[in-house]
This record gives structure tokens, sequence and C-alpha cells, in this order.
């Protein structure tokens, strides 16, 4: 049995990927970020018991999250940092809501890492840990196309911290990954990606768990695969 952190698992991937640990009998903490999406975080993990534990914080919020680590005592043997936001309507290169994009790259850059600096300690005192960061392939720098410039800037440079982060914590014997889910059925995706949840979410976990050192500061997708940063 192993420890894992889903981080925003209210809705869409990160709730499969609690649904699917907490039936396996791992044990999970697993964040929202208000009492409003709490309840079926709950029914994910009630198969738990007492090795479920519901985390509160916005991932913005450094305070929070480090209040939220205070609450856990066992090692984390495996932190998932997939809360994430598509951002404002108006974001291409031409027409930018500079505010919301702002805001943005506050959730989807800076909050995965804010997540992993506040759970380090915990993360060090487990026997096996890993990193997995939530990103997109949207993310690339190789990829074509000027639509959602806010997300795509969100993911790279997401995409960046994986891999400084990962440099820095290689000493450690941490793995840190960047990870593309697939394009999701799920409030983000929407009705017609051609991934459901429950596919994406198997295979990130099976990904995060044949991880070793080896693989740190890959970019890879839900199936393994690589992906050109
Ligand atoms: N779906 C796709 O096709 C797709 C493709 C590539 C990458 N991704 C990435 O995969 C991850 C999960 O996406 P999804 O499709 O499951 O999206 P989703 O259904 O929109 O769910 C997003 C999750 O992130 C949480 N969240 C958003 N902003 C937050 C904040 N500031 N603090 C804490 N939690 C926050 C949400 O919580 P609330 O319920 O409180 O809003 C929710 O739990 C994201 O990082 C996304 O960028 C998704």
């Amino acid at each position: 049995m192993s420890h894992w952190l889903i981080a925003g698992a209210s809705r869409g991937i990160g709730l499969e990927l609690a649904r699917q640990l907490a039936l396996r009998g791992e044990r999970v903490s697993a964040s929202v970020r208000s009492e409003n999406g709490r309840a079926a975080l709950q029914e994910a993990l009630e198969p738990l018991g007492d090795r479920g534990q519901i985390l509160i914080f916005d991932t913005r919020d450094d305070a929070q999250i480090r209040e939220a680590a205070a609450e856990v005592s066992e090692p984390i043997d495996a932190l998932v940092a997939n809360a994430g936001a598509y951002g404002p309507q108006r974001q291409s290169a031409l027409d930018m809501d500079f505010d919301g994009v702002l805001d943005l790259v506050n959730v989807n850059t800076l909050g995965p890492l804010r997540v992993a600096q506040a759970f380090l300690p915990l993360i060090k005192q487990a026997e096996r840990p890993r990193i997995a960061m939530i990103s997109s392939v949207l993310g690339s720098m190789a990829l074509e196309g000027t639509f959602n410039v806010g997300y795509r800037i969100s993911k790279a440079g997401l995409n960046k911290i994986v891999q400084c982060l990962a440099d820095d914590l290689k000493p450690e014997g941490i793995p840190v990954i960047s990870m593309h889910p697939g394009w999701v059925r799920t409030d983000m995706g929407g009705p017609n990606a051609p991934v459901s949840a429950e596919d994406s979410a198997a295979g990130i976990i099976g990904v995060i768990e044949r991880l070793t050192l080896a693989d740190t500061r890959r970019f890879v997708d839900y199936k393994g695969a690589e992906i050109d940063w």
C-alpha cells in the first residue's frame, strides 16, 4: 500500500484518480478547494475509511497549502499535482485578458510547485517517492497553432519547472515528470474528447507506479509515450 496525494480532486481526472486508488486500497490524501467540492470526493474515498483524507486548499494560496500539509502525518509516496484551469475567454496573442492569464499562470504554473514545495518534507520521508505534474501537450514548444496562448504558456512554464525540480531533486533520489493526460472527457476537455477519465486516470497511475529515477525529467502522456518538450 502506497500513500498518494492528489491535488485537485473535486471532479474530472483528479476525482477519478482518487476513486481508482481508493478502490485498490491505497492510502489517499486528496484536495478540494472548498467545502462545496467535497461531496463527490468523500464518496470516492469511502472504501478507505480513515485511510482517506480530504484536504482543502486553493493552489494559489501558499499559506492554505502549508496548513493542509501540516495536517498530513504519513510519508507521501506519490504526488500528482493535477489541479488546473483553462483560463479566460480572451487569450490569443492578438487579444488577451492579461489579468485573467496572470491568474491562470498562478494556478497552472506556480500552483503545482507550491504544492510540491509544501509537501516535500513528507515526500522525502517515503521509501520510493515520486512526483508527477499534470501538464498538457499544449505546453509543448514543438506544437504549432496559436489558439489558447494563455493556457499554452502556463503549461510550457510548468514544464520548465518540472525540468528544474527534476534536476534539483535527482540527488535526493526523487523522480519528477511532466504528464499529458490525453484529451479527456471532463468539464475542461468537453464531451467530444476521445479519452475517458477512467482510461486517463488508469494510465496515469500505471506510469507513476513504474516511475524510477531513470525516468526523471521526462514529458510523457498517460500511456507513457514520450512527448517533445
Ligand atoms: N481534460 C483534458 O483534455 C486535459 C488535457 C490536457 C491537460 N489537462 C490537465 O489535466 C488536469 C485536470 O484536468 P480536468 O480535465 O480534470 O479538469 P476539470 O474537470 O476542469 O477539473 C479541474 C480540477 O482542478 C481544480 N482546480 C482548478 N483550479 C484550482 C485552484 N486554483 N486550486 C485548487 N484546485 C483547482 C478544480 O477544482 P474546482 O472543482 O474547485 O474548480 C478541479 O478539481 C489539469 O491540470 C488540466 O490542465 C486536461
